[in-house]
């Protein structure tokens, strides 16, 4: 997954590499070079007081240095540019794949988790772009070149790299094969602690009306100290490396020294060649130091890419049609045709075998009690949900055939949360209509009764609207839904028991003013209030998934004992005849 995630998004980027490439591989040699340089200075200038060779010789290592700075900051600039540009379509992708998920796929994800997906995983991956970028060329050209350097000064001193080498790369290969398992957990508790942090954060009044901060604290604490555990033992182990490896380096040193010493006094090795010898040592471990962290990272970036290429993969359950059909015939129809709906792992439907109609300038009113199913069969009208079996027609065309745009900009959906979004009360409602008017976005208020309201606000049609809503009160924020739906001018209007926090007075005069709106438009009512809708054209009732009654409030009455019963439980005698 991960090799399939770098070639897919660092593709584009494809110039850039090569330049990088190119630059860590000009670095590099230069860097090897310099060692060798240096000890002929010193056999060939200090040993024998030829200063002029000394100067010449200096003025080339100089402009060796300079131009190893050029090519490292260059190749920096450009690892840097396309480590970022990397995690930026990459996010992006992500975003667009969640953004077409229906509410069946967030729910298997979790919102946390969609999140995490999109911001520590992606960082993983981008982090190894960047380090590779940066090590990938240079560790192994030091390593290999810088061997063939040293072999080159003295072979008499190499094979104490035979040893040197494989103790590092053991103990270095030691340690972090230890930290893997560690950087999966810290992905996986990563997530808790942001699923925890999100769900107390969105119901903290729900915690403090029941005085349960101190378990809520509780669980957060756990969650926390998990995570800070497992990476305190992940920095326990990488503590360890940075002496372990100087230690390593030391001790070769020593080691090259005191052969190197031997050696220079029986002639078999100038001094020069000793000090280049020394420093190919240290690039040679510094290399297998860069490539075993380099390593260490794969695995951590694999078990991110896995989780991203997871959410890549997953297709959205509301597949877009292939030819969608783009002209309809008829005009605000919407029609149930024999659909049952279940819910993924669910056992029995949520709603069975259920068909309904309801056109041009009528009032469909559906009731039932809590978790009957009402919302459910509303959201496969807008294709937030697909039937398991049957048809959903919107103007005589099967949902799943129309041109989702074409679908939506019918629709007028007032869900049972209305969410706000940040921003202001005219930006919310340009959500229905983004080229509306003041002047319309001000009718649209006075048919929802939000006028009222709107006006005594602070600053009016631009008054600050928090994320969700939040400082407006309940039946504030269903009556500015409300008004975002009418903006929209729909063939068809879906209420989800959208008048449930009005008074019964506002309720009425909202009825009543919408009556000319909706004239020529098809209405869909959820409610559970009978007093809302006794005078609908068709009343449907829902009992436990099922249709067990349509028709009129009088009909109704005598033939649906379930409907009977819901009228007596809500109104007086008299009231109901
Ligand atoms: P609904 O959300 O359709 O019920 O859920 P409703 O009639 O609108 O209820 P109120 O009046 O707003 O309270 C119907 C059933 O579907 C299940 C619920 O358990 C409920 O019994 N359901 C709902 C799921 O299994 N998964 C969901 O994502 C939503
Ligand atoms: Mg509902």
């Amino acid at each position: 997954m991960l090799i399939r995630l770098l070639r897919t998004y660092l593709q584009p980027y494809a110039r850039w590499l090569v330049a990088l490439v190119v630059l860590q591989l000009l670095g590099t040699i230069a860097s090897l070079y310099l060692p060798a340089l240096n000890a002929d200075v010193i056999d060939y200038g200090v040993v024998r007081g030829d200063t002029a060779y000394i100067l010449r010789t200096g003025g080339w290592m100089l402009l060796m240095t300079v131009g190893q700075i050029a090519c490292s900051m260059a190749a920096a600039y450009f690892g840097a540019r396309i480590s970022m540009s990397f995690g930026r379509d990459l996010r992006g992708a992500l975003f667009r794949r969640v953004m077409g998920f229906s509410g069946r796929e967030v729910a298997r994800f979790g919102a946390p988790s969609l999140i995490t997906r999109n911001t520590n995983d992606v960082q993983q991956v981008q982090m190894l772009v960047a380090v590779s970028g940066t090590m990938m060329i240079g560790a192994p050209v030091t390593g290999i070149g810088a061997i063939i350097m040293a072999v080159r000064e003295d072979p008499g001193l190499s094979w104490l790299m035979g040893i040197c080498v494989p103790v590092l790369a053991i103990v270095v290969g030691s340690v972090a094969w230890r930290m893997v398992p560690q950087f999966r957990l810290m992905q996986t508790f990563t997530d808790r602690v942001n699923r925890i942090l999100r769900e107390q954060i969105g119901g903290i009044r729900v915690v403090r009306a029941f005085v349960r901060e101190p378990d809520e604290t509780r669980r957060f604490a756990t969650a926390n100290a998990d995570l800070t555990d497992t990476a305190l033992q992940a920095g326990r182990l990488m503590a360890l490396l940075l002496p372990a490896i100087v230690l390593i380096l030391n001790a070769s040193s020593a080691a090259v020294l005191w052969v190197g010493a031997l050696r220079i006094s029986a002639g078999q090795t100038q001094i020069g060649d000793l000090t280049a010898f020394l420093v190919y040592l240290a690039q040679i471990l510094l290399a297998v130091m860069m490539a075993t962290f380099m390593l260490m990272m794969v695995p951590r970036a694999a078990v991110s890419a896995d989780r991203i290429g997871e959410v890549l993969a997953t297709e959205s359950s509301v597949a877009l049609p292939r030819e969608p059909v783009r002209a309809v015939a008829a005009h605000a129809q919407a029609e149930l045709r024999r659909v049952t709906f279940r819910y993924p792992g669910a056992a029995d439907p949520v709603l069975r075998d259920i068909s309904l109609r309801v056109g041009a300038g009528e009032t469909l009113a559906v009731i039932g009690s809590t978790g009957a199913g009402k919302t459910t069969l509303l959201s496969l009208i807008p294709r937030l949900l697909d039937p398991t079996e049957g048809a959903v027609l919107v103007d005589g065309v099967d949902v799943r055939r129309l041109d989702p745009e074409l679908l939506w900009t019918r629709i007028g959906l007032v869900p049972q949360r209305p969410y706000l979004f940040s921003g202001t009360v005219a930006s919310n409602l340009r959500f229905g209509d983004p080229g509306a008017t003041d002047e319309s976005l001000w009718q649209a208020l006075e048919v929802a009764q939000a006028r009222d309201f709107v006006e005594e606000l602070a600053g009016g049609l631009e008054a600050r609207v928090s994320q969700g809503g939040t400082n407006l009160s309940g039946g504030q924020r269903q009556r500015l839904a409300i008004a975002r739906a009418l903006l929209r001018r729909p063939e068809i209007y879906l209420f989800d028991d959208s008048f449930s926090a009005l008074d019964l007075g506002t309720e009425a005069r909202l009825r009543t003013a919408l009556r000319p709106v909706t004239r020529e438009s098809a209405v869909i009512i959820v409610t559970q209030r009978v007093a809302s809708i006794r005078n609908a054209d068709q009343i449907a009732v829902l009992d436990g998934g099922a249709l067990v009654g349509l028709g009129r409030h009088h009909e109704l009455l005598d033939t649906c004992p379930t409907y009977a019963e819901i009228v007596a439980s809500q109104l007086t005698a008299e009231e109901a005849a």
